[in-house]
């Protein structure tokens, strides 16, 4: 706790003597068009009008039958949304659009090799491959609605056409983000009890093709080794009828889905009608201790809530080309690039590749080709962006309406040159805050009627109602220059329902915390925590610090230190293992790795490299550490505990304050001696 506390208490400090940046009014041209431009929708979302306001979000679907009750709190903090309703994802997101927009293109698939022609796939083309896989996973998978299966895909149009097709038949897909290990999918298959893994045999990333399939038969034999056996491996493939991975296809367990849809061609499923409360996917994210978390999301509180911020938010109009560059193994790429922008009919891109290769250039030229109006991406990639062709943007011809930054706070410089450079000053940004937990956005503003501040993800969405607390649960109002506990006073329909399997770790998690009465049924009693530091200026933007928590944002991408320790801990000859955040320039932050070797080892670099090897292995490239600092001992509290504050201290090179406490406090200058060499 103490260790907390001292962490809290320096990012309020950076807070106070932060200045407030002024505000950017959006054009007129933008808010001429936009879909909402009636500043009532704040009155219409108060929480007087909690929960039934949400009905105007939900109201953007097509139902098969209306819900009894809005929302159902009898399992607190399990919260129900449109409980009794019955509504199909697939249906809303494809089979509704056919009779007025069968040619218009859902999907445009963009290769990363540059002379490899875009696909440009018609919602009613969608239609027909979604019905085929359908028909593969039910007749030849044999899976049902509530069945779960491992997706383990890479940035491909066949991506959501699975997802698409699970969704019809309420199968539960859990994607795992493709950059991931075979080891980290293993443990997603046996946590989500999976017996069908879904992948695809290779695809390219930096100008190389990488063989993914071998990751598969990782996956498998792990999951195996703890008893969960999976019976099929379905492998799509990136040239269909040619096989691009040099890892043999098992007998009776791998096949190619090319293959078999050869069976299904013309099979048309009829969506199954499902229940609003039953859940759509698991998206595994790192938390505060152990292993990931599946969190669990809902069917129809989870589509109407995207398609309501897709709409809102992003300014999604039917005649915009939308391009949001996240990965679809992240929530991003589930709420917006497939679910929402689908469920509103746009055309949504999907980009296989990195963003700088083979030159500085790609993105402005798939913006310029394809027309691309709504652009949304991460600080980690405008920064890399910004840093490697600053002027790039201006060789193309595009405009950008609409642009969106997501997940880590970004830095008002480079907010500028965003605004400026790629948006050409004439875009409206919104900077959204939200999390995987979450199923869409929390804090940002409707890009024509608030007006844009570097830095500040803007003000709850309407029907969300953030307050910050402090340690003591008391609340820090708006203005005060203070950081605290951000959290939202009242559940919304894109939240998730729990975490898969541990009701448990749901409450105590992100709840406790801050509930007075653990047997209550009222949702005012459940203020969720977000576990990020904010402030809130008096205008009611806030502003996120970071995380409270054991988690560090690397890229956007969340890994718990607890992950990253364990890995290392695989090695042999690793005693302690501590992972500390590191700035850095483009990523935001990196991990920076201590470890303490088990008596009769020593240091070298085969040693240290060997266990960031390990990190590589266990979780992914995007767990490498910056270095690997062999210690011989940790800085640790008299009661044992691993002082990782000091440790962040050392390598960001700040203060370390006062040591003294420490039980081997001698240990700091050591490790200082080591790391500024
Ligand atoms: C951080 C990604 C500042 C935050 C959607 C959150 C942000 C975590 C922003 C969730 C933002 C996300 N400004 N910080 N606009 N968006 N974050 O689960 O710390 O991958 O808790 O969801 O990213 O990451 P996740």
């Amino acid at each position: 706790m103490a260790e907390k506390e001292i962490t809290e208490t320096s990012e309020a400090q950076i807070a106070v003597h932060w200045g407030e940046e002024a505000y950017y009014a959006p054009s007129v041209k933008f808010i001429a068009q936009a879909n909402m431009t009636d500043e009532t929708i704040y009155d219409r979302f108060s929480l007087d009008n909690f929960p039934d306001c949400f009905k105007e979000y939900a109201d953007l679907l097509d139902w098969y039958k209306y819900w009894d009750e809005i929302l159902d709190t009898s399992d607190a903090p399990c919260f129900k949304w449109f409980k009794g309703g019955l509504i199909n994802v697939s249906y809303n997101c494809v089979d509704r659009h056919l009779a007025k927009n069968s040619n218009k293109t859902a999907i445009h698939f963009v290769p990363e090799l540059e002379e490899e022609k875009v696909e440009h796939i018609t919602y009613r083309e969608l239609w027909v491959r979604v019905n085929e896989m359908a028909a593969v996973l039910r007749d030849f998978c044999g899976l049902k609605a509530g069945d779960r299966v491992t997706l383990h895909m890479p940035m491909v149009a066949e991506l959501p056409v699975t997802m698409l097709a699970c969704a019809r038949l309420g199968i539960i897909h859990s994607q795992v983000f493709g950059g991931f290990s075979g080891s980290a999918c293993a443990d997603r298959i046996v946590d989500s009890a999976s017996h069908v893994l879904i992948t695809m045999d290779a695809y390219y990333r930096g100008g190389k093709i990488l063989d993914h399939k071998e990751k598969a038969d990782e996956a498998v034999k792990i999951a195996a080794k703890q008893n969960q056996k999976v019976d099929k491996v379905l492998v799509w493939q990136r040239y269909p009828g040619k096989y691009s991975a040099q890892t043999p296809m098992v007998d009776g367990r791998d096949y190619f889905v090319n293959d078999l849809l050869k069976d299904y061609y013309g099979v048309r499923v009829d969506p199954v009608k499902m229940p609003a409360e039953a859940p759509l996917f698991l998206m595994y994210t790192s938390g505060t201790t152990g292993k990931p978390k599946g969190c669990q999301h809902g069917t129809g509180g989870f589509l109407a809530y995207v398609a309501g911020t897709s709409k809102y938010v992003q300014d999604i109009h039917p005649e915009d080309v939308y391009w949001c560059m996240a990965d679809i193994g992240w929530i991003t790429g589930h709420s917006y690039i497939v679910y929402g922008p689908l469920a509103i009919c746009a055309s949504s891109v999907i980009f296989e590749g990195v963003p700088n290769y083979p030159d500085a250039g790609r993105c402005w030229r798939i913006a310029q080709d394809l027309g691309v109006n709504i652009f949304h991406t991460a600080p980690t990639a405008i920064r890399a962006l910004r840093k490697i062709g600053p002027d790039e943007p201006a060789k193309y011809d595009y405009e950008f309406k609409h642009m969106t930054t997501v997940g880590e706070p970004i830095e008002p410089e480079v907010w500028k040159w965003y605004y400026e450079k790629v948006g050409k000053g004439k875009a409206a940004i919104v900077d959204t805050w939200w999390q995987t937990e979450t199923g869409g956005f929390l804090c940002s503003t409707i890009p024509a009627i608030k007006p844009m501040k570097p830095g500040s993800a803007g003000p709850g969405m309407p029907g969300i109602h953030p307050i910050i607390y402090d340690d003591d649960g008391h609340e820090i109002p708006p203005g005060k220059g203070i950081a605290g506990n951000i959290c939202i006073r009242n559940p919304w329909p894109g939240m998730f329902q729990t975490i898969w399997g541990d009701r448990d770790r749901f409450v105590t998690n992100y709840f406790a915390r801050y509930c007075k009465d653990p047997d209550s049924k009222d949702w005012r009693d459940w203020p969720y925590l977000t576990g990020d530091a904010a402030v809130m200026a008096e205008d009611g933007y806030v502003r996120i610090l970071g995380r409270t928590d054991d988690v560090i944002n690397v890229s956007g991408h969340r890994l718990g230190t607890k992950e990253l320790e364990s890995a290392a801990l695989v090695v042999e000859e690793v005693a302690e293992a501590a992972v500390v955040p590191i700035k850095h320039e483009i990523k935001g932050v990196e991990p920076d790795l201590y470890v303490a070797l088990k008596p009769g080892y020593h240091a070298s670099e085969e040693l240290a490299k060997k266990i960031n090897d390990a990190l590589v292995r266990e979780i992914g490239p995007i767990a490498k550490a910056r270095k690997v600092w062999i210690v011989s001992d940790m800085p640790k509290t008299r009661s044992g505990k691993i002082m990782r504050r000091v440790l962040a201290s050392i390598s960001n090179n700040r203060d370390v304050g006062d040591t003294m406490t420490l039980a081997n406090p001698e240990i700091v200058e050591e490790i200082k001696k080591m790391v500024k060499g």
